[in-house]
């Protein structure tokens, strides 16, 4: 079952050109696209007439017209024209999602109501291009929403399946703490690995060689909103009693997980840097490696998936290194749980 009363990453604004994108979420076909006057909207990819995809039509200033024979729907779905006649049926309407652009993301709202604007993550740093330069990508995976979370939950792997970018031996070896708030439904897994050695993914990007201070510290705001901080300092200089953090480098690492149908999930994900700001170079290996650190997910999902498919019966032994990950799963259960019972 979707958690459907929730904001989900349907796009970045950087997929977003002349055509419609053709998107799936939450198992439901949708176009999106941006008007003339840069308005970003979202429609049922289906045209009521003969059910041609509106992602194959043409925006038309503010509409959208359907490639097909031409019916043209507006920012709420509602068919305003019909080809050869005034009258325009009344069953002729598409379903229109709500949708918040902010910074490179477009935030869609999956659920039957009116949109919750108090769900909606905050994530300014996108916006903010004076202290943060960002690198962003998107990955499909053909694998369950769950084993996403799971996968992103406990970096452990990180030694083993990104060994070579951004996998050291210390990941594996250094203990987590996980926190719960239930407040304000936030799972949270910190790993703080002091005097370790720089993986390549931050020495050429920092200059730092030889031993670091590496903090690992994920908030996950389920279902779809998945943050890490990552801190990379000389080793032995904390920050500061009042905060201040300037002589270490930071990312704040960030993905969208959006279920698209059973079995298959969106991996959205950006880069933000608060070092080398508008370093083309650096913004190049920073891409090309995350879209490799990436692939070496997608690759093992995938493979987890079609193995989890063949067996009829799934046992886990799970260990100290899953307690993020099942953290996250019992919340995710009992929002579940709520929705079934609303
Ligand atoms: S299918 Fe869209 S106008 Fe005919
Ligand atoms: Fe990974």
């Amino acid at each position: 079952m979707y958690l459907r009363d929730n904001w989900y990453v349907a796009a970045l604004t950087s997929e977003l050109g002349a055509r419609p994108l053709s998107r799936q979420i939450l198992g439901e076909h949708v176009a999106i696209f941006r008007s003339e006057s840069g308005r970003v909207m979202v429609l049922a990819d289906q045209c009521p007439h003969r059910g041609y995809p509106l992602s194959l039509g043409t925006v038309v200033g503010e509409l959208l017209v359907c490639g097909y024979h031409g019916f043209t729907f507006d920012s709420s779905g509602t068919c305003v024209a019909v080809p050869g006649q005034d009258r325009i049926p009344s069953r002729a309407d598409v379903r229109s999602y709500a949708v918040v652009e902010q910074g490179i993301l477009v935030w869609i709202w999956m659920g039957r109501g009116e949109a919750d604007p108090t769900k909606l993550p905050d994530t300014p740093w996108l916006a903010d291009t004076e202290h943060w330069s960002t690198v962003s990508g998107v990955a499909k995976i053909s694998a369950s929403f769950d084993l996403l979370v799971d996968n992103l939950l406990d970096l452990s792997h990180e030694t083993f399946l990104h060994n070579g970018s951004i996998g050291t031996p210390e990941v594996a070896t250094t203990p987590i703490e996980v926190e719960v708030d239930e407040e304000n439904h936030v799972v949270r897994v910190f790993r703080h690995m002091n005097a370790v050695e720089c993986p390549p993914f931050y020495a050429r990007t920092t200059g730092l060689h030889g031993k670091i201070d590496r903090w690992q510290d994920i908030d996950y705001t389920p279902p779809g909103h998945y943050l890490l901080h990552a801190r990379i300092a000389p080793v032995s200089q904390p920050p500061l009693p009042d905060g201040t953090d300037d002589h270490a480098f930071h990312m704040k690492i960030f993905y969208g997980l959006t279920p698209s149908s059973e079995g298959k999930v969106y991996d959205f994900w950006a880069l933000a840097r608060d070092f080398c700001m508008g370093d083309d170079e650096i913004d190049r290996f920073l891409e090309k490696m995350q879209t490799g650190v990436v692939q070496e997910d997608v690759d093992a999902l995938n493979i987890l998936q079609s193995r989890t498919d063949e067996r009829r019966e799934v046992s886990e032994v799970s260990v100290k290194i899953d307690r993020g990950g099942l953290a996250a799963r019992r919340m995710l259960a009992s929002m579940t749980d709520a929705q079934s019972t609303s």
